[in-house]
Formats: structure tokens, C-alpha cells, sequence
């Protein structure tokens, strides 16, 4: 990594840390909260009544955060409590002299109408909603604002009757009118829990209803709210809830807790969606879908929010986190857990083949960052600056290597331990890891330095000799600066002879098996392969099969080896990383000395095998003729030194029309072919037909390409759209003025055309983007609007957002610097891109530093100036 280019004076104020270390036990606890939110039009008023017990027999006083919150009052014991024991800041109360229990009731009120952080209570359309992780409670009411203080909530909420629907967390105790034509509801959970899974909201709203029966009979209600109109988008995300509750009883032998489980759609939302305790908030995106709207990968996603956000029931509601630091503790785990569902509810290969996909994309370059950062941080300034690849993709990894060397029946002996031991409490990662490691002889605790430790190891395997090889692992230094140490690797193995066929082999004398499972957990190991079949001399070892640790793998087979294992690997993920090693290839090779043809003809036969072997899936062939994406093949040619995003993209395209110039004739037979529309795998290998196919520039295709555009299936008419978004050709333009015509008055899928518009490397100019959000349909104040302009452009549209002259960081400044005085977590998040440009040359480096120091001029937000700083701090 190239930390060391000259030091750079920072002119960022530099961010205030909070240190894992640091961490002190509550000195006072809120077993009973009961909170009455009354909504006005234009304030909310809060009256927050705490029974508070002191834990220790230190007088420290009780100090409750709260923010942007106007105090009004305060009582103990129903006494107001005199000035002089109260000191108010901006971000904090601290009452000291309080009998060691007592009843604290504190009145303060907030404005949601003009909330465009999203935290706290805010208005989103006509309806007014909650985000209280991670610390947005304080913005509602005055809380002990931390997830080891678990409570038991009461919510009152009333309102005007122009809100009908009135809902917070766990059942519905009462409701009724109140004076001047208002009315209220009152809500119990009886689930002691950290503010941060309270939720609000009020609104007039349709109610979409069904149910569900737990394994021992109890009946769930279960129900959808979302804006009046949209009650026939939600019956796949009321599908997918039901498989879901199945799923954990089936497999993690979990049910569900509450009579009733609530789910709403909201429009303007920072992230995809949030487990509140049996009320569910949800970016109305990750809800609202069918066929005609949604494509089939957004139905696969809202299928998996959906079950992530419920399955968090168990893994971070009833077993939650001690404190911020422990993040991935459930978000590792819940990413793991739903990661195993889609994969049991669809194809297991092709799912591994996806997320590891978007592992090396969007982790593998977080670690090679100066955002990087351990799944367990030792700081941070802002906690929503956390919310990362690392904790979660990265988390889930951690998870899935404990899983493989524990084996299914321990790993879930183990997660039965996790729960007897901690249900009810808040925990650290060390106490799942033992719990794991409780459950077997398997020496689970070395796992814990993944916790601790940045970075992504690189293994390298190669052989040495006859049926040898030599393993060995390295950590380069990350901008976390954590230690290097060799890190427990499981690499699972086989050998796959010249036939194709599974040799059974023994490692160092052991049992012989077709499948091996080797811990490397130490910086090297050589070991030697035999086996009774003579097959294995010229066998193809088949090395990290099912990707069974998040490491970057080297190894030193020919071309016409990885072919082989193209051809025949029985592990599907290896089968799929060959083709991605070989496209690699063949693009570094064209970026050097010009098209390799050896290999691209050995590559160009190798897909001509997979497109014809009909014992494969459409959906496994269509991942396995995706290219690998920009970032990764960014970071595969950045081994040798520094590497230009926008020669790299025309590089991935020219290789993408080569090989749709070798695959000419089989694309023609099957877009031609309607019976590849009409189910979900198919329409994915369609979509990858028509990605090569327009890039040839056969007019034939793309003129069946435009009329793809057209198609009511949304899968189809968006493979199409993002196929012709990458030719110069007049059928792009149509295409998109014909999608916009249709779409124009739904919200969500104008949401696609934005993102589409922004990241076309032919019209995305800065001019387009400035028209872009002057569209009526566009709305600065809504996350996901800005996402699919903006983060569109810094993340998809490497051309114009790394134009030389650098008005593309410019530019993306400019936007941020507006966004972070309305929205800090979003433009934090964005800036990110302005960060990754460790592996670019120097000049590209200045300029897009040259943006982050005109952003650092200005006042930031914490959220924000944590990202800048570390960008500038890193060169
Ligand atoms: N906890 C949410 C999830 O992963 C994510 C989230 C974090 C949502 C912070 C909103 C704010 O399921
Ligand atoms: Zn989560």
C-alpha cells in the first residue's frame, strides 16, 4: 500500500476519537421507560418519564444525551428539580443529586418537519417516522443513549386525526379520542430493550394484513403499512417475511416473540431498513416491488432485507450489542443468516458467486483504504461512519470460516449456547466467540484476531515439486495501522483430474477424501498430496473452494489449468473464479502489451463450453460471463503499480466486445429465443447476452436490445437500458426518453432512470448531472434520489467522474459540501469515493485530494470531516 507519498498539513480540524478501550459500565440503569410523544404541527413534545437505579455506590451523577432538543422541564419524584442540579449542553443533561432510585420525568420538544438528517423523528411525505440506531433516540427524547441500557418502553402517541395510524414498538394496549379532535394509542414491549430499536410513527396509511402460525401454535399478525396505492407492491415482501419466519424456525429453531410484527414503508431513508423491535422501518424501495416495477435481482434483495431485518429479531434484538464497537457481532451474524437463506431459497453457487462479487468490490477496497478498519474498530468519531462492508460483508466471512471449521451441527450447538448464555443481555464479540468455541473441540478462539486485525490477507499457493505445495500468507500494513500478524486461514481443497473428474487424495499421509478443509494458521505450510488413483499426476488443484476465507489468493496455474477448472471444477464458486481469473487476465494483458490471443482463445473456448452445457443453470452461466466489475479489476491491476479507472473501464469494455464477437452466434440464438424470458435464471443470462452483444455494435441486437427496452418484464427492459448505456449509438437515448415517458410518475422506478442516466460514460457530462437534479422527479432532500444521481456517478461512471481534468471531483465536492448541511450521514458515506485513490497516480492522487481540501474549508459535520481527515491524513 502507498501510505508514504509526502505529508500533507491537514487542514481539516481533526476529528475527536472514542476508543473500544474506554469502555465504562452504565453507572445508572432505566429498567421502566414510559415516553408520551405529542404531534403538532409544527413541534413534537416529548415527556419522557425514567425509573432510574444507580448501579454502583459512586455518586456519579446521571448524565442522559440529548439533542437538537429544546428543554422544558424536569421532575424527580414528581418534584422540579432546582437549576443548580442540572448542567444542559447541546449534546447533554447531567442531573447529579438524585436518590439512588427514583422517577425522572423530562419534557422537551423538537421540530420534525425540518429533521433532513433523517435521525430522530422526522416527516417523510405526509407521514412522520422514526431512526433511532444508532443514536438517534437523543434527538427524540432525554435517554441514557446507549445499547447497554435496555428498557422497558410504553410509548404514548397522539396526534391529530389526520394521522389514523399510530404505531410504536410491541402490542397495542389502548386507544382513544383526546381534546380538540385529536386521539392517541398506547403501545407495551414487553422485551427490555436499548433505545435504539425504538420506533414512531404516525401517519394515513394502508394497511396491508396477513399472518403467520409459529412451530408452537401462537398466531403472528403480521402487517404491511405503506402509502395508499401502493397495497398491490407488497404481497413479495409479505412472501418473503413468512419464508423468512420459517426459515428460523427450521434452521435456527427461532421463533418469533411478539403477537404482532409491523412492517412500514417509508420514502426518505438513509439506509435499507431497520429492526426495530417488531416494527420494522423500511426504505420503501426494499418493500415495493412486482415483476412490472422491480427487477428480478431488486425482488432477491427485497427478499433478503426482509429477512435480514427480521432475522435481527434474535441476532441484535433479544441478544444485542454491549456497545458500537461490537457492531458486526449482529450485523456479521445477521449478514451470514440471510446470506444462508437466499441461498437455500435460490441457487447456493450462484449466491456465493454474488456476494463474493461484491466482497472484493466494495470490502477488498474499504480494507486497501484510508477508511479502513478492523469488523471490530478500536475508534471511531462518528459511529454512522461504521455502517461499512467491513462490519457487515466482512463480519459475515469471519462468521462463515467459524461455520466451516465447526461444521453445521456444532455451529448451531454453538449458536444455542450464544443464546442460553446472553439472551436478554448486551454482549461483545468475545462472548460469541466463546460460545462458538464452547461447542466443540475446535479451537474457534484464534478466530478472534480477525476481529482485531485490518486488512486483506493475500494467500499464496504454489507448488513446489510432485504433489507439493507451499503455502503462505501476508498482511500488508493498513491506514488502521492494526498488527500483521498471520491470521487463521481455512482453505478448503480438491484436485480435479484431467478428465474433469474428483481424485480422492490424502494430505500428509491423512485420510484419502475428494475434499479437504486445511487450516493455514501460521505464515506458512507446505504440504504433500497422494493418493492411491494415478490420476493425480496432471490433477488441477482447486484451491479456496466456496471462497472459505475473505483473503486475496494467488496461485501459479496456466492458463490452460484454470480453463480446465472452468470446464469441470464440481465447486461451482472455483468454476466461476476461474473465468473471473482468466477475464482478469486477459484485460491486464490488454492493458500492457495489447489482446493476449492465446488466451482469449482459450478463454473464448471455454465459454463456448459453459453457454452449451445444458447440465448448468442460466443463472450460473449468466455470473459466469460477468466481467469482473471496476473495482475489482481496478484492484487486480494495481499489483504491479499504479493503474488509470478510466483505461481500465474501455479496456473491460473492448474485452466485453471481444468476447461477444467470439459468442456472436450463440447471443443471436437466444435473444431470439423467447422462451429465455419467462423465468428469473434465463432472464439473467439474457441480460449478459445483451451486454456483449450491443458492444459488438451488431445492429441487428441492439435493435432487439431497444425493443428489450420496452418490455413490461422490468428485468428486461433493464438489462436492455443498461446494455445500450454502454454503446455511443442513437438507440440509447430513445431507449431511456421512451423509459422515462412511461415511468415518469413512479417514484421508484424513476429512481432506475437517474441511476442509468448518471453513469453512462457517453452523456453523463457534469452539465447532464446539473439537468439531472433539476427533473421534477428528483427531490435533493431524498436519500435515495441522491444515491441514484450521485452515487451513481462516484461509484459507476468511472469516466466522467475521474475526467483528468478533475471537474468531476469538483464537482462531487461541491454536491457534498450542500449535502452534508442537510444530511451528514449521506454525504459522508458518498465522500468515501474521493478517498480510494491509494492505487492511482500521484497526479490523479492530487487532484481528487484537491477536492477534499476545498471540502475541509468549510464547516463540516462530524460525520463528514471524519472521512475528509482521514482521506488527507493518509497521503
Ligand atoms: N441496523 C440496520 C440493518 O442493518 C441498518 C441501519 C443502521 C439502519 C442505521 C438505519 C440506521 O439492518
Ligand atoms: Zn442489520
Amino acid at each position: 500500500m502507498k501510505w508514504h507519498i509526502q505529508p500533507l498539513a491537514m487542514e481539516a480540524s481533526s476529528p475527536r476519537y472514542i476508543r473500544r478501550q474506554e469502555y465504562k459500565k452504565p453507572d445508572w440503569l432505566i429498567p421502566q421507560t414510559h415516553l408520551d410523544v405529542q404531534i403538532f404541527d409544527k413541534f413534537a413534545r416529548s415527556t419522557i418519564t425514567l425509573n432510574v437505579t444507580r448501579t454502583s455506590d459512586t455518586s456519579e451523577p446521571l448524565v442522559l444525551q440529548g439533542e437538537q432538543l429544546e428543554f422544558i422541564s424536569a421532575f424527580c419524584d414528581g418534584v422540579p428539580l432546582a437549576a443548580l442540579q442540572m448542567v444542559l449542553t447541546a449534546e447533554e443533561l447531567t442531573i447529579s443529586g438524585l436518590p439512588p432510585q427514583c422517577e425522572l420525568k423530562i419534557i422537551s420538544q423538537t421540530d420534525p418537519y425540518h429533521n433532513t438528517a433523517l435521525e430522530g423523528l422526522y416527516a417523510s411525505g405526509d407521514m412522520l417516522c422514526t431512526q433511532c440506531e444508532p443514536e438517534g433516540f437523543r434527538r427524540i427524547a432525554y435517554f441514557s443513549d446507549r445499547p447497554d441500557v435496555m428498557s422497558i418502553f410504553t410509548t404514548r402517541i397522539e396526534a391529530d386525526l389526520k394521522y389514523p395510524n399510530l404505531l410504536s414498538n410491541g402490542n397495542l394496549e389502548q386507544t382513544g379520542l383526546s381534546e380538540g379532535g385529536r386521539h392517541f394509542a398506547v403501545w407495551h414491549d414487553p422485551h427490555p430493550k436499548p433505545s435504539y430499536l425504538f420506533a414512531l410513527v404516525a401517519g394515513d396509511l394502508a394497511c396491508v394484513k396477513d399472518q403467520f402460525i409459529r412451530a408452537s401454535g401462537q398466531k403472528v399478525d403480521l402487517h404491511i403499512y405503506v402509502e395508499k396505492g401502493n397495497e398491490h407492491l407488497t404481497s413479495h415482501a409479505m412472501d418473503s417475511l413468512k419464508a423468512s419466519m420459517k426459515w428460523d424456525e427450521d434452521v435456527y429453531g427461532l421463533e418469533y416473540d411478539l403477537d404482532l410484527f409491523q412492517i412500514v414503508a417509508v420514502s426518505h431513508f438513509n439506509m435499507g431498513a431497520m429492526e426495530n423491535k417488531g416494527l420494522n422501518i423500511f426504505n420503501s424501495k426494499f418493500v415495493l416491488a412486482d415483476e412490472n416495477t422491480a427487477t428480478d435481482d431488486d425482488l432477491a434483495r427485497v427478499e433478503s432485507i426482509v429477512a435480514h431485518e427480521y432475522f435481527h429479531n434474535w441476532t441484535g434484538n433479544r441478544v444485542t450489542c454491549r456497545d458500537w464497537f461490537q457492531l458486526t457481532l449482529k450485523e456479521g451474524l445477521t449478514v451470514f443468516r440471510d446470506q444462508c437463506f437466499s441461498a437455500d431459497m435460490h441457487d447456493e453457487g450462484v449466491k456465493r458467486a454474488e456476494d463474493i462479487k461484491i466482497l472484493r468490490s466494495v470490502q477488498f477496497s474499504e480494507d486497501a483504504s484510508p477508511t479502513a478498519h478492523p469488523i471490530r474498530p478500536e475508534q471511531y468519531s462518528e459511529i454512522n461512519n461504521f455502517y461499512t462492508p467491513t462490519i457487515y460483508e466482512k463480519g459475515a466471512e469471519v462468521i462463515r470460516m467459524m461455520y466451516h471449521v465447526l461444521g453445521k451441527d456444532a455451529y448451531r450447538k454453538g449458536i444455542d449456547i450464544y443464546f442460553e448464555r446472553h439472551d436478554g443481555q448486551a454482549v461483545t464479540c468475545d462472548e460469541f466467540i466463546s460460545a462458538l468455541d464452547a461447542a466443540s473441540d475446535a479451537d474457534i478462539q484464534t478466530f478472534s484476531i480477525w476481529y482485531r486485525q485490518a486488512g486483506t490477507p493475500e494467500l499464496t499457493a504454489a507448488r513446489k515439486g510432485q504433489n507439493t505445495i507451499y503455502f503462505s500468507q501476508s498482511l500488508a500494513p493498513n491506514a488502521a495501522n492494526t498488527s500483521t500478524d498471520p491470521m487463521p486461514i481455512p482453505v478448503k481443497m480438491g484436485l480435479v483430474g484431467k478428465q474433469g473428474e474428483a481424485i480422492a487424495f490424502s494430505i500428509d499421509g491423512g485420510p484419502q477424501k475428494t475434499d479437504h478443509l486445511v487450516m493455514l494458521d501460521s505464515a506458512d505450510k507446505t504440504l504433500t498430496l497422494s493418493s492411491d488413483s494415478a490420476e493425480i499426476a496432471g490433477a488441477v488443484p482447486s484451491i479456496l473452494r466456496g471462497f472459505s476465507a475473505p483473503v486475496r489468493l494467488n496461485h501459479d496455474l496456466e492458463i490452460d489449468e484454470i480453463a480446465h477448472l472452468a470446464s469441470f471444477d464440481s465447486d461451482k464458486v472455483n468454476r466461476y473464479e476461474a473465468f473471473q481469473t482468466l477475464y482478469k487476465q486477459a484485460i491486464s494483458a490488454r492493458m500492457t502489451a495489447g489482446p493476449d490471443e492465446k488466451l482469449e482463445d482459450i478463454l473464448g473456448q471455454a465459454i463456448g463450453r459453459l453457454l452449451a452445457d445444458a447440465s448448468l443453470n442460466d443463472d450460473f452461466k449468466a455470473i459466469s460471463i460477468s466481467l469482473p466489475s471496476q473495482a475489482e479489476t481496478e484492484q487486480a491491476a494495481s499489483i504491479g503499480g499504479f493503474v488509470d479507472p478510466v483505461a481500465i473501464y474501455w479496456t473491460r469494455m473492448a474485452l466485453g466486445k471481444a468476447l461477444g464477437n467470439i459468442s456472436q452466434s450463440w447471443i443471436s440464438a437466444y435473444i431470439a429465443d423467447e422462451v429465455h424470458q419467462h423465468n428469473a435464471a434465463s432472464r439473467q443470462l439474457l441480460g449478459g447476452a445483451l451486454s456483449w452483444g450491443v458492444l459488438t455494435g451488431n445492429e441487428e441486437t441492439i435493435s432487439r436490445t431497444e425493443a428489450f427496452a420496452l418490455h413490461k418484464n422490468m428485468t428486461i427492459s433493464m438489462a436492455a437500458l443498461r446494455a445500450l448505456n454502454t454503446i455511443n449509438h442513437a438507440a440509447r437515448e430513445r431507449a431511456l426518453s421512451h423509459f422515462h415517458d412511461k415511468w415518469q410518475d413512479h417514484s421508484l422506478v424513476m429512481e432506475k432512470w437517474f441511476s442509468l442516466k448518471a453513469c453512462s460514460a457517453y452523456a453523463s457530462d457534469i452539465e447532464a448531472l446539473h439537468r439531472l437534479m433539476a427533473h421534477p422527479a428528483f427531490d435533493f432532500k431524498n436519500p435515495n434520489k441522491v444515491r441514484s444521481v450521485l452515487g451513481s456517478f462516484c461509484s459507476a461512471n468511472p469516466v466522467h467522474f475521474h475526467d483528468q481534468s478533475g471537474s468531476g471531483y469538483q464537482f462531487m465536492a461541491e454536491q457534498l459540501a450542500r449535502l452534508d448541511a442537510q444530511n451528514p450521514q449521506i454525504a459522508a458515506r458518498m465522500a468515501i469515493s474521493l478517498t480510494r485513490f491509494a492505487h492511482y497516480h500521484p497526479e490523479r492522487q492530487k487532484l481528487m485530494c484537491d477536492a477534499l481540501r476545498q471540502l475541509a474549508k468549510g464547516r463540516l459535520s462530524r460525520d463528514l470531516n471524519e472521512v475528509v481527515s482521514k482521506g488527507l491524513t493518509s497521503l
